[in-house]
């Protein structure tokens, strides 16, 4: 089922989501909900706090277009050890229309649980890297404008209010 993506300045998106304790139906159901609203966005991530449920799960596929469905979900996820940097520019779901360049690590090795409730380790770099990055900061309440320069957020922030109102006038 599709849900309702959240979107800035929505407050429940700056809230820190709780561990999942118990891995069951109702988790599954809600893993499935997470990649039908992310695939018919679209988009390439989306956490559970997007749709405004605070549990710490997020769902990632970054395959392309035309390529097989490569769906990640990871229950718990912990970012246990991060090297390199790099410079690419993000968008969110959350955060429509808008896209602006995040420094992250470039490699990274994510612990955490599948939907099964099984141990997984997950080694990403370049785009799923950067995905991961992003999605596990939405659990702790923390969305990509945060990280970009005092400067440009107060420009975006100027830019992202106009195109509201002029969305409420239509
Ligand atoms: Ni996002």
């Amino acid at each position: 089922m599709i849900r309702t993506i959240l979107t800035y300045p929505d407050p429940d998106l700056k809230k820190r989501s709780t561990p999942v304790a118990i891995i069951n139906q109702k988790t599954r159901e809600l893993v499935e909900d997470m990649a039908d609203t992310m695939y018919d966005a679209p988009g390439i991530g989306l956490a559970a706090p997007q749709i405004g449920v605070h549990q710490r799960i997020i769902v990632i596929d970054v395959a392309g277009k035309d390529d097989p469905p490569e769906l990640i979900a990871a229950i718990n996820p912990v970012i246990v050890h991060a090297e390199g940097e790099t410079f690419e520019e993000e968008g969110c779901l959350s955060v429509p229309k808008y896209a602006a360049n995040v420094r992250r690590h470039a490699k990274i090795v994510v612990k955490g649980l599948n939907v099964d409730g099984e141990e997984m380790t997950w080694r990403a770099e370049g785009l799923l890297a950067v995905a991961f990055q992003h999605e596990i900061d939405h659990l702790d309440g923390i969305l990509f404008i945060d990280h970009i320069s005092q400067l440009k957020r107060d420009i975006f922030r100027r830019k992202y209010r106009r195109s509201l109102d002029q969305e409420g006038n239509d």
